[in-house]
């Protein structure tokens, strides 16, 4: 063990080079937000015993399973005596896949088997060095997950495993004096929201992407559950190219499947409204957009407004440079039931705040817009209603918003969303046609007051396309617009 480590730092070239998700913060060993594996002692891995749930969602050819073998490998290198499992959906995955993959690594860093590790095929363990052992099992006979004391597991693909075998596991980390952890890697392959893995990791998401509460539930007041991206086109070793093989069949960029197999996010196939939004795409930390909209003032900022009567205030803030492609959203939002004296608050405030040269409301508010106007008269502002008939009928936003959505530049998507948009950007994903729940009690349907940071933004930027008609964006409605475009009207 002490040769493996010598060895490891004797070599000038890293022979293990992680990279994404594989490294990133508490990727690897880290634990309770200490930043290095030597400063978690015993003693505090025996104090705290929360346990860590770590998620890697990511496409194909991510370097998912790559990483959960540097996991593994690291773990062990730093936790002498830990006792693991690997879990895979099948035992063909187990064999061809995930065992291949680790001992490559073993080998990679110098272990020697017989020396370091002894793989005893019949009793499904590799036995370490440091006198711990790795257990090897399938999702196919949960009966062998029972009955352990474990310090760490991996679960390969978990997305086709069943909630049974993650609770299962989950129970078995209980070895005293180890950093419990389970780390999970995933293509999220078909699997949408419904997923127990998507409900387990992002539960608040799940509660407002689907009006309702999630059905696995597991206590995240005792554990701590974590979430990593991993892009295959964010693979040097050949992500590039298979991202640009795989794109074209999946249908382009921004469908669905690719945006599911490529970039390793949770949606639905089928019935989105806006399928081609994707938060890995278009939400952008301000200190990555290309402008900074303190210094460089937009040519305008629009303000979309959502009153609805007992629903909360939406406000979605277009900033727009003309001749410059790209529109950036921020968002306001209100949770709660709003009197008129509230609202007038919140305007003022984001009015100086925004400084929004245009507010666009639901023309079906009239006493609301009127009040507003009244609230706003000091200010150099126009306060006006969508129009349905002429530019602000839902299809035709929603082509819009589309056309936006789909606008690209050097690269990058053009609409770019602020990370405050928290309300906007869950909308957008669980935001389906109203089809999709035929055969369903209408007072089931949760989704109809969900979309209320959605028409905002689509109220914003119907006005703003019709009145600043960019080039990229016609360039976006002829182009990209297409195979989405037209949605099946219902009926
Ligand atoms: N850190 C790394 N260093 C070197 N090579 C890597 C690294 N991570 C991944 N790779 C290589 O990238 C390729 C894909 O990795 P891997 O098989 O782990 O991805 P995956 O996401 O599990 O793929 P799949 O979706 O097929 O299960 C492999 O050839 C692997 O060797
Ligand atoms: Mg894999």
């Amino acid at each position: 063990m002490q040769a493996v480590r010598d060895e490891a730092q004797a070599s000038s070239v890293p022979l293990l080079v992680p990279f994404g998700w594989q490294r990133g913060k508490l990727g690897f060993v880290e634990y309770d937000g200490l930043s290095r594996v030597g400063e978690y002692s015993e003693g505090t891995a025996r104090a705290t015993g929360r346990k860590l749930f770590a998620l890697a969602h990511g496409g194909q050819r991510s370097g998912k399973t790559y990483g959960g073998a540097l996991k593994a490998l690291i773990y062990n290198i730093h936790w002498p005596g830990a006792r693991g499992m690997i879990v895979a959906p099948t035992h063909d995955m187990l064999r061809e896949a995930t065992l291949p993959t680790l001992f490559d690594l073993f080998h990679l860093s110098g272990m020697q088997p017989t020396v370091h590790y002894d793989y005893i095929k019949h009793d499904k363990v590799v036995k370490l060095w440091h006198g711990g052992w790795i257990s090897l099992a399938s999702a196919e006979e949960p009966q062998r997950l029972a009955g352990r004391t474990l310090a760490w597991e991996w679960l390969d693909e978990a997305g086709q495993m069943s909630f049974e075998v993650f609770k299962e596991t989950a129970a078995r980390l209980s070895q005293p004096g180890y950093p419990l952890q389970m780390w999970v890697t995933t293509t999220p392959n078909d699997l949408g929201p419904e997923h127990w893995i998507y409900q387990v990791w992002f539960p608040e998401e799940y509660r407002l992407r689907m009006g309702e509460d999630v059905k696995f539930a597991v206590s995240q007041d005792v554990d701590e559950y974590k979430d990593w991206v991993a892009v295959t086109k964010d693979n040097p070793h050949g992500g590039q190219a298979a991202h640009d093989t795989m794109v074209r069949v999946l249908g382009g960029e921004g469908s669905p499947l690719v945006r599911q197999l490529l970039y390793g996010e949770f949606v639905q196939r089928e019935g989105l409204v806006f399928p081609t939004f994707s938060r890995v795409r278009h939400v952008r930390a301000r200190e990555d957009w290309p402008v900074d909209y303190l210094k460089d003032p937009p040519t305008i900022v629009v303000a979309g407004v959502d009153f609805g009567f007992t629903n909360p205030l939406a406000v979605g803030i277009l900033l727009y440079y003309d001749g410059f492609p790209y529109w950036i959203l921020a968002e306001e939002y209100v949770g709660h039931r709003q009197d008129f004296r509230q609202v007038r608050e919140l305007a003022l405030e984001i009015q100086r705040k925004w400084r929004p040269r245009v507010w666009v409301c639901d023309e079906a508010d009239p006493g609301r817009i009127r009040d507003l106007r009244y609230t706003l008269s000091e200010y150099e502002t126009q306060v006006v209603a969508t129009r349905k008939r002429k530019w602000g009928s839902t299809q035709g936003s929603i082509a819009y918003v589309t056309g936006v959505l789909n606008s690209e530049t050097e690269g990058r998507a053009g609409f770019i969303v602020d990370p405050s948009c928290r309300h906007f950007v869950h909308q957008m994903e669980s935001y389906v046609e109203a089809k999709q729940k035929e055969g369903q009690d209408p007072s089931e349907n949760p989704k109809e007051h969900h979309n209320d940071m959605v028409a905002a933004v689509r109220y914003g930027l119907s006005w703003l396309c019709r009145h600043f008609p960019d080039k990229n964006t016609a360039q976006a409605w002829q182009t990209r617009i297409v195979p989405y475009a037209g949605r099946r009207r219902r009926g």
